[in-house]
């Protein structure tokens, strides 16, 4: 059987997510320790399976709630918390890790700083791997639990519209989330704070591949005037407003915030920032701003917070971020279960095909400029070779690197 992987929010069917999901349901009832007699639970599905565990950067909430999901289906757990405790710190490649840990394992999750890091794990490991998290690339699993937190609060996600807050150009949670809202047709806002702009790769992606009409806003006032506009006459395209730089003074300008479903939240990703020297107006999401907000919208946020969600507001109904925390043991859950092909899934007949592009292999000594991403890091490269897709774009076609999804701004090796 073809092995699946989840590298990005691409590799799995919008049916699939959705059948995930009603997986997650049944799943989150079965919290408790295993009351089986003789009869085969769901909680041990995975029994006899191992899941190894390899977080490259720190986590709370991904790491425990894969472990607590792999333990609630009955299987094991083997972890690697720190860069420093595997053979990697030795000058072990990624991709011998990936061989080694395939052949103990039975499927792979993993948190790495590079881009692209998980999908060379893929190409190695003989095993699903799943992609917990990718320098500024995707969080994929978060997506998930994003996607089945609006369902669960919402009751839907199709012409929900969704606004994501704060830092997008670092936010892995939010390139991710963005592609996945426009597959299932809801609307977004995109209100980045100065400097923290969604990428316009993405932007442009999501124009090209799901048909979303995309307009830019200059000013907050424009804003209520078009997302109200947009509400009122309930219109299907899936629409996405641009509001560059302008998260610093959305809610100072405002007094009645434009009908909006669901704010995403994100913390400032300073770990990721080049030039550390820049200052940004961030706002905190406090007591005063959600009594702006609409009496049925929520809050969402990957989490963790630092500065920019006020601990005031967590007893209100609306703050879904440690609902949104806590789904994400079902999702990982189902999720296992999906790519072991085990339990709800073990007669799933897989149809889908992730679209397929053209490649471009590295003929002409081009690599991806992308510093983090894995085909540009030298101790890796005797075993990646830069590789792209030959995408079609508004302009003819583009090179997209198939590590890090960038564009490729083209760097020659030789002149
Ligand atoms: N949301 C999230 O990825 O949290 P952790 O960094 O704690 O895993």
């Amino acid at each position: 059987m073809e092995i699946r992987h989840l590298t990005t929010i691409d590799d799995v069917s919008n049916e699939e997510i959705l059948m995930m999901f009603d997986a997650a349901d049944v799943m989150s009832q079965h919290k408790g320790k295993i009351k089986s007699k003789g009869r085969e639970s769901l909680l041990d599905i995975c029994a006899g399976y191992n899941m190894a565990s390899l977080f490259f950067e720190p986590s709370t909430r991904t790491r425990l709630s894969f472990e607590s999901a792999m333990h609630r289906l009955g299987g094991d757990v083997s972890s690697v918390t720190e860069a420093g405790s595997a053979s990697v710190a030795k000058g072990e490649t990624i991709a011998d890790t990936a061989k080694i840990i395939g052949s103990y394992a039975d499927v792979i999750v993993v948190r790495h700083p590079w881009e692209g890091a998980p999908k060379v794990i893929a190409d190695y490991a003989g095993v699903p791997v799943i992609n917990a998290g990718d320098g500024a690339h995707q969080h994929p699993t978060q997506t998930l639990t994003d996607l089945y937190t609006l369902r669960k609060e919402k009751g839907r996600i199709e012409g929900l519209t969704v606004a994501l807050c704060g830092d997008l150009k670092y936010g892995r949670t939010v390139h991710s989330l963005a592609y996945a809202l426009a597959r299932f047709k809801a609307n977004i806002v995109l209100i980045s704070a100065q400097n923290l702009d969604m990428p316009d790769y993405i932007i442009k992606d999501l124009g090209f591949r799901y048909g979303c009409h995309q307009e830019e806003i200059v000013d907050v006032g424009q804003a209520l005037k078009k997302i109200n506009s947009h509400s009122q006459n309930a219109v299907r395209t899936s629409t996405i407003w641009v509001l560059s730089g302008l998260w610093g003074d959305f809610f100072k300008d405002l007094d009645e915030i434009p009908d909006i479903d669901a704010f995403y939240l994100t913390r400032v990703q300073k770990e990721r920032f080049a030039d550390i020297g820049i200052t940004i107006e961030y706002p905190t999401f406090d007591g005063k701003l959600l009594e702006k907000i609409k009496a049925d919208a929520i809050i969402m946020h990957p989490l963790p917070r630092v500065d920019e969600l006020a601990y005031e507001i967590d007893g209100d109904p609306r703050s879904a971020y440690f609902r949104q925390a806590a789904y994400g043991v079902p999702v990982r859950m189902a999720l296992i279960s999906f790519l072991l092909s085990v339990g709800p899934f073990s007669d799933f007949k897989r149809t889908f095909q992730k679209p397929q592009f053209p490649r471009y292999k590295n003929r002409d000594n081009i690599r991806c400029g992308n510093p983090k991403c894995i085909s540009m890091q030298e101790s890796e490269s005797q075993q990646i070779t830069p590789e792209f897709e030959i995408v079609p774009s508004d302009s003819g076609s583009l090179l997209r690197c198939v590590y890090c999804e960038r564009e490729i701004e083209c760097q020659l090796l030789h002149a």
